[in-house]
């Protein structure tokens, strides 16, 4: 096994309710399956609206509800150099995508593969994490849905890739 830490960056656009919901949930996943230290996670947002900020009430009720808790996190904006630094960058939408390709491109020595991170759930039929900022409280709990499901398998390809057997997840 490759002892070099595995460096995941999730990204929305405000970084205050679906990309820290992801960011906790598999920061909880990877500490269960005891490989927390091959692991460096965070998160960030390709926008500067709430630099600094805890993550959204409604997203840190929600997600302690299911345990999870977010309090301490707060808001960044993606930088070039995240692309320099990170392995991936997983993002939540295509609009994040795009607004990615275009952080990325003004780094001088981009190593990250930039994805979806529903990329890493291929069976399910939604493709891009739902935004809840404007919705009800079923937005959130969908959040945590597919953070939940995809926090799962994206930990299960990194840790095959990596040639962790026997993990237990
Ligand atoms: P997020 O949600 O990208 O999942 O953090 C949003 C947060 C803030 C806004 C939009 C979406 N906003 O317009 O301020």
């Amino acid at each position: 096994m490759k002892e070099e830490k595995i460096r995941v960056l999730f990204v929305c656009l405000g970084n205050i309710c679906r990309s820290p919901t992801v960011e906790a949930v598999f920061k909880e996943r990877v500490e269960k399956s005891g490989w927390g230290k091959l692991f460096e996670i965070d998160s960030a947002g390709t926008a500067n609206f709430h630099i600094g900020k805890a993550p959204d009430q409604r997203t840190q009720e929600h997600a302690l509800g299911r345990g999870y808790n977010l309090s301490n996190l707060k808001a960044r904006q993606l930088e070039s150099n995240d692309f320099e630094h990170f392995d991936f960058v997983l993002v939540m939408d295509k609009q994040n995508l795009s607004d990615a390709q275009r952080v990325r491109s003004k780094a001088s020595n981009a190593k990250a593969e930039l994805k979806l991170f529903l990329d890493y759930l291929p069976e399910q039929p939604v493709r891009e994490m739902p935004d809840p900022y404007y919705g009800g409280p079923e937005g959130f709990e969908e959040v945590l849905d597919l953070s939940e499901q995809g926090a799962d398998s994206l930990l299960r390809t990194l840790l095959k890739k990596q040639g962790v057997l026997g993990c237990g997840c």
